[in-house]
């Protein structure tokens, strides 16, 4: 579906979106976040007859009510407001699409502001509200011949708060991109592998950039070897489809002010190469280049958010597959900062693609590195598909990123990251081997791989996002089902706005 979203104050009611949350205690009645006496009248009525509370998900439709400025009032849970603060919102108007499309409903006038806690402002509410209308409304059809005509939404959002109507136009304005730059991400993962490439991503990431302030370079194959990435190279050889290196740059703050800096794993198809994965499942392996499609979709919102820092993204793509020439176990490789590594499992491939890119991130002297990738499935079985783990030795950096998440409202999770660790991944023949000489702890070994390609200087975390990056819908209700999630692309503005 599509949907359309503008602030009004003079909508044409035709149905009346109220947030509605719970009472206190079990006996204490709801909260309706409305200024006119006769909804909130209506939906008390509804909680004394049990038949809507205000739970977090809750939706009721009050149909041909007629009352006040209300033919039809749709009431929606929040559950308890101070709890669930602006990420029960976002979940809860996920719920507001799907209920105005089963009763086909396509005008109404959402009501805000008004009760509502100081926290949750007039600008940070409504770019929340946006935000989550625009992820709600993501679907992906684009290969399907019979595809059903999208109807759009319109949605007014009526603000019955105290706040400046040009506040909240900016907070609409930003929950827009940031909402759009999500489903940006999610497509690219959606696309299947054989229309995703690395030259396809590459490509994408130029057009998408078009017009706007985010300048993009890509490198090709021959490119790639002449700058000494070994590891991509070599993760590369078996594939007919050759890797690409996508470099973006932001310039939105002062020349002498250092750039944030986020890398991406764009691994277009990881079939695990001659160390070849099971065949249940594999085709969710497309999915491997979505740490690059978070980099990518954060760099273009924050170009268009116009943010006064400066940025840059890096996206090493390439397919992992068992060609001919594919890199065999046992073979050694030479990274971009001189490091030899010895590939003991060619399935290993994200952390070495990654090698390279941190190589050359930390070249550039960045004020921080963030990298993310689907790295390793011992992340699914450590922290499902709820939360995103990450890895880091900076404490402000750390601090930094859960401030970041608190206010996207994604859920992240510090893991450990320790000097044993690193220990583990020495080689026999080479300086690194790509998978642990110890046993468990597969993500942190991950980690400590790639902590050889980043100066100690540099602030650093790693973020995999194996377990949340896809099928999440059944955890967030603004996710899809199936298909990407686009996770990670709203904190990492959050964290690019704090650190400056
Ligand atoms: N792309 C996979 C990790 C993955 C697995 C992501 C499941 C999402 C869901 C990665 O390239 C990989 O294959 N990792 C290996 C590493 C191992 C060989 C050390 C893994 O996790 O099994
Ligand atoms: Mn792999
Ligand atoms: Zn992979």
């Amino acid at each position: 579906m599509k949907v359309q979203l503008k602030i009004s104050n003079k909508p044409k009611d035709s149905c009346t979106i109220v947030f509605v949350s719970q009472g206190a205690s079990k006996n204490s009645p709801p909260t309706v976040f409305s200024k006119d006496p006769d909804i909130k009248k209506t939906l008390l009525m509804g909680a004394e007859d049990k038949i809507f509370e205000g739970k977090q998900g809750e939706v009721y439709f009050f149909r041909n009510v007629n009352t006040g400025i209300a033919k039809h009032i749709l009431a929606v849970g929040l559950g308890h407001l101070t709890k669930n603060g602006l990420e029960g919102v976002r979940r809860s108007v996920a719920m507001i699409l799907r209920t105005l499309k089963s009763n086909h409903i396509e005008h109404a006038a959402l009501r805000i502001g008004q009760n509502f806690p100081k926290s949750l402002s007039g600008a940070t509410l409504t770019k929340a509200v946006a935000e989550a209308f625009v992820m709600s409304a993501y679907h992906f059809d684009e290969l399907k011949s019979d595809k059903k005509e999208q109807k759009t939404f319109h949605i007014d959002i009526v603000f019955e708060g105290k706040s400046a109507g040009k506040a909240l136009e900016e907070g609409l304005r930003e929950g827009m991109i940031i909402g759009e730059s999500v489903n940006f991400a999610r497509r690219l993962g959606d696309m299947p592998g054989n229309l995703m490439t690395p030259s396809i991503l590459a490509k994408e990431t130029v057009h998408a950039a078009k017009g706007g302030k985010l300048k993009v370079t890509v490198w090709d194959l021959d490119k790639i070897k002449k700058e000494k990435m070994g590891c991509l190279a070599g993760v590369s050889a078996g594939s007919s489809e050759d890797a690409r290196f996508i470099i973006m740059e932001y310039k939105g703050g002062a020349a002498s002010k250092k750039p944030v800096c986020f890398v991406g794993k764009g691994l277009t198809f990881d079939s695990g190469g001659i160390s070849i994965k099971p065949a249940p499942a594999m085709e969710e392996m497309k999915y491997d280049m979505c740490g690059g499609a978070a980099t990518i979709a954060t760099m273009l919102a924050i170009s268009r958010l116009k943010l006064k820092i400066n940025a840059i993204g890096i996206v090493p793509s390439s397919e992992n597959m068992p060609g001919f020439s594919a890199t065999k176990p046992g073979d050694i490789h030479f990274a971009r900062n001189g490091k030899s590594v010895e590939v003991n499992n060619t399935d290993a491939e994200g952390r070495l693609i990654l090698a390279d890119a941190l190589s050359y991130a930390t070249e550039l002297k960045p004020a921080f590195i963030v990298d993310s990738a689907t790295l390793t499935g011992a992340m699914v079985i450590a922290l499902g598909d709820l939360h995103t783990g990450f890895f880091t030795k900076n404490n402000k950096l750390a601090k930094k990123m859960q401030e970041a998440a608190e206010e996207s409202g994604e859920m992240i999770w510090q893991l450990p990251l320790v000097d044993e660790h690193a220990e583990d991944m020495k080689g026999t023949y080479a300086d690194l081997s790509n998978i642990s000489s110890n046993k468990g702890a597969g993500s942190a070994h991950g980690a400590a791989f790639l902590e050889f390609f980043v100066d100690k200087d540099i602030p650093w975390a790693h973020v995999d996002i194996a377990g949340t990056a896809y099928h999440t819908g059944h955890r967030v209700s603004y996710n899809p089902k199936k298909g990407g999630s686009g996770v990670m692309v709203r904190t990492y503005v959050e964290l690019a706005k704090l650190w400056s």
